[in-house]
C-alpha cells in the first residue's frame, strides 16, 4: 500500500477506464472505507449503490450526457485553464471528460453515493457525504483502481434518482465510475501554496509557503 500523502498527491481523476470486471472483495474494501468517513453528528445517513447491470448505467448516462451537451461542454470551450493548469493540459483534461461522458456507462461498476435526507435536504447536505467519497476515491487508488469523482448528473437529479430507482427521501450526490485504468496514475497539478493560503488576514502571504 502506498503512503497516505503520495496517494493523494498521485490520485489524479483516471477516466479512462478497462472494461475489466472489478472483484467485488475490492469494491467492498472501498465501501468500508467509504463508511469511515466523517458525517454530521455521526448520523451516517449515507447509503451507497452499487451498480454493475448495464442497463441501469445506461438510463442514468442518458441524462449525464444531457448535462453534458447542454452545460458542460460548452463551458469547457470557453473557460480559462484554471490555476497551475496549462492550455494544452486544459485540452487534455476536456478530451477525458467528453471520453468519459461517451463512456461512462463502459466502467464496470459505479458506486453513487446517496444519502437519506428527506424531502428537502438544506444547502450544507452534501457534506455529510463528499468525504465518504473522497475517502473512496483515495481507496480506489491504493488498490491500483481508477475512479473520478463525479457529480454533473446532479444537474438532472431527479431524472437521475428515478433512473437508479432511488426511493423518495433519498438522493444521489455522486457516482464513481470504477474500473482499471487504461493510462498510468500521476501527480495532480494545483496552483502554490502561496496563491491560495493567507495568514491572520486575507491577502497577507502564508509565511510557511
Ligand atoms: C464536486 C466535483 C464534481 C465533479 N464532477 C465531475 C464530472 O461530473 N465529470 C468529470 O469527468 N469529472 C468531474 N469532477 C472531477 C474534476 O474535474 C477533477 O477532480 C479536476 O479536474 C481535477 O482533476 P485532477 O485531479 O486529475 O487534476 C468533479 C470533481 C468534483 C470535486
Amino acid at each position: 500500500m502506498p503512503d497516505l500523502f503520495e496517494t493523494m498527491e498521485n490520485c489524479r481523476a483516471m477516466r479512462r477506464l478497462k472494461p475489466d470486471p472489478v472483484p467485488d472483495d475490492l469494491v467492498a474494501k472501498i465501501l468500508q472505507a467509504g463508511t469511515c468517513a466523517p458525517s454530521g453528528g455521526n448520523a451516517q445517513k449515507w447509503r451507497f449503490l452499487v451498480v454493475k447491470d448495464r442497463k441501469v448505467k445506461e438510463a442514468a448516462t442518458v441524462w449525464y450526457k444531457k448535462a453534458y451537451d447542454e452545460v458542460i461542454g460548452p463551458r469547457y470551450s470557453s473557460i480559462a485553464p484554471p490555476p497551475g493548469v496549462s492550455p494544452e493540459k486544459f485540452k487534455r483534461q476536456h478530451d477525458a471528460v467528453e471520453y468519459l461522458t461517451d463512456h461512462f456507462a463502459d466502467a464496470p461498476v459505479w458506486i453513487v453515493a446517496c444519502l437519506e435526507d428527506g424531502a428537502n435536504p438544506g444547502p450544507g447536505a452534501g457534506a455529510s457525504i463528499y468525504p465518504a467519497v473522497q475517502n473512496m476515491v483515495l481507496a480506489c487508488r491504493a488498490v491500483g483502481l481508477g475512479t473520478t469523482l463525479t457529480n454533473r448528473h446532479m444537474i438532472h437529479q431527479k431524472e437521475v434518482d428515478r433512473a437508479l430507482g432511488l426511493p423518495e427521501g433519498v438522493h444521489s450526490y455522486a457516482i464513481l465510475p470504477i474500473g482499471y485504468p487504461m493510462g498510468k496514475f500521476g501527480p495532480v497539478k494545483r496552483a502554490p501554496l502561496g496563491e491560495v493560503v493567507f495568514q491572520d488576514r486575507w491577502g497577507e502571504p502564508y509565511r510557511a509557503a
